[in-house]
């Protein structure tokens, strides 16, 4: 998956590769790519390991933990939808003791980097899992989910509302250690998706995870109920994209030096693309390893090669492009430069076929 700008040897014999380098600085913390799992996708990148070396993601965003066990809701638990998937897992998991143990434990033995998401019901839970975590070590940053659909009432979505996603992340802020980056997770189910971003910029994140899912519903018209047994679920998938694209663009247009890690539906390096030229420094792969499980490190290698063929020698160059004001930094036409022509896009829609109706 490596990723060079030219070979070695004579300089005067090297040649120019497909590939840019994918390197990025994401709050202080240098990837080797901008490639990351989304959280509750790849649970703690155990699975993922078996089709391809996680260590060369840039990170392993892990399903959100609370403090406690949780069983998570009833089944089914997951429904396809057209482009896109709808689930309602309820915020299953071992709870953040167990996780520390097993699964922290494992991704610093296996060399990963790590981003570990956090899910509360109430402020004071929040602020008593980061300060487990800043007595346990062993991650880069941390992923603040405030915004899962799936809680027992809206009032839990922290993220709908500026005061109380405020007072979560600044409880975080608090009570971890300061050199610690945190990504406040929001939702694009509000009205105004940069007060929310303001609110917890102002309260102490380092950076934004845009976005989670959104607040859906399928019903099912032979038994005539909801398919899922929690009735309402987050909507996932390619279906989303243009509706994070959107949130990353407006966020980073309002505060151009924030480091956003973008997701929503992305399936291939031309997806990852779109988002780092909107403004994200890095971007997580969810849904789309459902069906292809080797897909982050597939669209690592796709990226590299996308930014190469527009002329770009670094992947950290393409962060925000589409925002510039003018044509005068565009570089030449790569096919001046190298004579790769632009590759086409290795996964298309009809991969997605399983998933629409
Ligand atoms: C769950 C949590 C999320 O943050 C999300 O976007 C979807 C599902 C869950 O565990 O139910």
């Amino acid at each position: 998956m490596s990723a060079a700008v030219v070979t070695g040897g004579d300089p005067d014999r090297r040649q120019p590769t497909e590939h840019a380098d994918t390197g990025v600085e994401l709050a202080g913390i240098d990837l080797p790519s901008p490639i990351l799992t989304a959280s509750g996708c790849a649970a703690a990148g155990r699975e993922l390991d078996a089709f391809f070396d996680i260590t060369e993601l840039g990170a392993i965003v892990t399903k959100s933990i609370m403090l406690k066990p949780r069983a998570g809701r009833a089944t089914p638990r997951m429904s396809e939808t057209p482009s896109g998937m709808l689930n309602s897992i309820g915020l299953q998991g071992p709870g953040i003791d167990a996780f520390i143990e097993n699964d922290l434990t494992w991704l610093n033995e296996r060399g990963a980097r790590t981003i570990v998401s956090i899910a509360g019901e109430t402020v004071e839970e929040y602020g008593r899992l980061a300060a487990k975590l800043r007595s346990s070590g062993g991650f880069d940053a941390i992923e603040v989910n405030i915004s899962c659909p799936n809680v027992a009432d809206r009032g839990q979505v922290f993220a709908c509302r500026a005061e109380s996603a405020a007072q979560v992340v600044q409880t975080v802020r608090r009570s971890s250690d300061s050199r610690i980056p945190i990504f406040a997770k929001l939702s694009p189910d509000v009205t105004d998706i940069v007060e929310i971003a303001d609110a917890v910029i102002r309260a102490g994140a380092t950076g934004l995870s845009l976005i989670n899912t959104l607040l859906g519903l399928v019903i099912d018209t032979t038994t005539m109920r909801p398919t899922l047994a929690g009735t309402t679920g987050g909507l996932s998938g390619p279906a989303i994209r243009p509706v994070a694209l959107r949130c990353v663009w407006q966020v980073h247009q309002a505060f151009p030096t924030i480091p956003i890690i973008g997701m929503g539906g992305i399936r291939s390096g031309r997806d990852a693309l779109e988002f780092l030229l909107a403004g994200a420094t890095a971007v997580s792969v969810g849904t789309a390893v459902f069906h292809d499980p080797s897909a982050p490190s597939r669209i690592h290698t796709e990226l590299a090669r996308e930014v190469r063929a527009r002329g770009f020698d670094r992947v950290q160059d393409v962060i925000g492009f589409a925002h510039r004001a003018d044509d005068r930094d565009v570089p030449s036409p790569a096919s001046t430069q190298h004579t790769t022509p632009a590759p086409q896009e290795t996964s298309s829609l009809e991969d997605w076929d399983f998933i629409t109706e």
